[in-house]
């Protein structure tokens, strides 16, 4: 995707672009979509099509989460499983690879895990470090592809972006939007191999009837639409 970052008419690079957000309206154009367009509204990052609008806010998700595990175990949750949270045990430091909109690496820092996220889609890198810009929690976030980043943890979680080609019901508006500005992430099996070679245990994200990205795993956890593949080292 190309994309230009335009501040009072003038273009800036990406890291320029990252470093203003929070101080600044920026107005930036993705060439590919005319369609596609972000704004800056009380410092919080928007991108908006004709029928949906996408933006992070941490402190509003944390809050439903913190409502819902008022009343519910968090141990019975399929994510808390796979990724291998026991009451009584060491907490796993956990790394989201596949940052996208944060909605995991939430529910995963709602359980109390220590999480550090990566993004390499540079459009929802901005919303990420927007969103980072405004709240007060603290989320370890770096812009880049896993491959290259390289980070520490016990756990690597992989959710990348499938193709839906033979989907049979249509995506809800804003996972329509955020499709066509992430792609399809092609490389899903080689990034798959390189995550097992390199983590004690890699949580990958199916749908429930999908097959297996890559080789059998150590175990699933299977929920009402969603499966994770849990792959271990020997
Ligand atoms: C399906 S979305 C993830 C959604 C996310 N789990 C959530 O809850 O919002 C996949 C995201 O991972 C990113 N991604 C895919 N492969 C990656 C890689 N190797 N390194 C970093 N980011 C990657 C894509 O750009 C995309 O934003």
């Amino acid at each position: 995707m190309s994309m230009r970052f335009l501040l009072d008419n003038k273009e800036i690079s990406l890291g320029d672009a990252l470093r203003i957000l929070p101080n600044l309206a920026i107005y930036f154009e993705v060439l590919k979509d005319k369609a596609l367009e972000c704004h800056i509204d009380d410092k919080k990052l928007i991108v908006v099509n004709d029928k949906s609008k996408i933006f992070i806010d941490i402190d509003r998700d944390l809050e439903y989460h913190k409502k819902f595990f008022y009343k519910h175990s968090i141990y019975k949750e399929p994510l808390a499983k796979a990724i291998g949270l026991k009451k009584g045990q060491l907490k796993p430091k956990v790394v989201d690879t596949t940052g996208g909109f944060l909605s995991d690496s939430l529910l995963l820092l709602s359980f109390g895990l220590d999480v550090s996220v990566c993004e390499r889609n540079p459009l929802s890198a901005m919303l990420i470090q927007n969103a980072i810009d405004n709240t007060h929690v603290e989320l370890d976030f770096s812009y880049g592809c896993i491959t290259d980043l390289k980070l520490d943890a016990d756990v690597a979680y992989y959710d990348p972006m499938y193709s839906h080609k033979n989907e049979k019901t249509s995506p809800k508006k804003h996972m329509k939007l955020f499709r066509d500005f992430i792609g399809v992430d092609e490389d899903s099996v080689s990034t798959a191999k390189f995550l097992i070679d390199n983590y004690k245990r890699v949580v990958i994200k199916r749908s429930v009837k999908a097959p297996f990205l890559i080789d059998l795993p150590s175990h699933s956890i299977s929920g009402k639409s969603t499966r994770y593949d849990v792959y271990m080292a020997n």
